[in-house]
């Protein structure tokens, strides 16, 4: 094996043989094989051209999208999240990273099909465990988009210092999708939607729609809520259609440069 190839196949020290021998052993589908192969692969031969961090990070991205394939008893699903960065870092390569660009764009679909439907949709505290893949969930964002909202990491530190803060992660069945925190202060009849974001790769599949269904549910048990307002950015990649869409109205104010919007309770 060339170096590069070990490179690659052994930087994660957790796992005990390298990935492409761990694949072929999985019990999963033999065309779902293939396609992990296929990936794993491309990104073995693309390996040298990226850097250091970068490499590590493909390699990782390989690992947890290939174990959660073969391991039917996890809580938590990333692959999806892993797999679009995957594409990311590739991309970054520029013509080189092509191949592992394609070919995880074309994984989505019999992963997709492997782990089927990702419903309901629920709220769910961050442990752990969980809080690195939830701040990875914003670097899924491309401008102009990750400029409506502050990256994960950022709020949960700002939520670490205000008392009225509340805050949890946005799940569609098994897979963390995005993340919402809101001022809870109940010496007030509107609670303030803080920070709201669904990851790029389960935008538009109605996922951002229910999770504020969920919100709802939760600041009408709270006391005198009467109101959920929101602030937000206009111009190329405002959620502001998607506010309104939901039933939030304009208010014509204007905060900070942000437009705001109220929902009736
Ligand atoms: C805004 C955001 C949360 C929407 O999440 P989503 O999961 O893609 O939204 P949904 O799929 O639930 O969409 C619900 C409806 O709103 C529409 N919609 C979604 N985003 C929209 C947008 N930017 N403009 C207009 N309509 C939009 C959808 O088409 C859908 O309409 P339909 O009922 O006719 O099918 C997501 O795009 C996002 O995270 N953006 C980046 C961060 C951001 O702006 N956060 C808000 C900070 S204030």
């Amino acid at each position: 094996m060339s170096d590069p190839q070990i490179r690659l196949l052994c930087y994660n020290l957790y796992m005990e043989r390298p990935l492409i021998q761990q694949i072929q052993s999985f019990a999963i589908p033999d065309g779902l094989r293939k396609t992990l192969l296929d990936l794993a692969g491309e990104a073995e031969k693309l390996s040298p051209s990226l850097s250091k961090r970068t490499a590590w990070r493909v390699g990782y991205a390989l690992e947890r999208i290939a174990s959660e394939a073969a391991d039917a008893s996890l809580d938590v699903h990333w692959w999806e999240i892993y797999l679009y960065m995957l594409g990311k870092y590739a991309a970054e390569a520029g013509p080189t990273g092509q191949a592992v660009v394609d070919l995880a764009r074309k994984a989505v679909s019999p992963l997709r099909s492997h782990f089927g439907p990702y419903q309901p949709v629920t709220l769910r505290l961050i442990d752990a465990d969980t809080v690195r893949g939830v701040c990875l969930l914003s670097d899924t964002l491309e401008e102009p988009q990750n400029s409506m909202v502050a990256p994960n990491a950022i709020s949960l530190a700002q939520a670490h210092f205000n008392p009225h803060a509340w805050f949890r992660a946005i799940y569609a069945g098994k897979a963390p999708v995005g993340f919402v925190m809101i001022v809870d202060d109940d010496q007030t009849p509107e609670y303030f939607l803080w920070r709201f974001m669904i990851a790029t790769p389960f935008q538009r599949r109605d996922y951002g729609r229910q999770a504020i269904e969920r919100l709802v549910d939760y600041v009408r048990t709270r006391p005198n809520a009467r109101e959920l307002g929101v602030s937000c950015g206009e111009g190329p990649g405002s959620p502001r259609g998607f506010y309104e869409k939901i039933g939030f109205i304009s208010t014509g104010e204007v905060i900070d440069d942000e437009l705001v919007l109220k929902l009736a309770l």
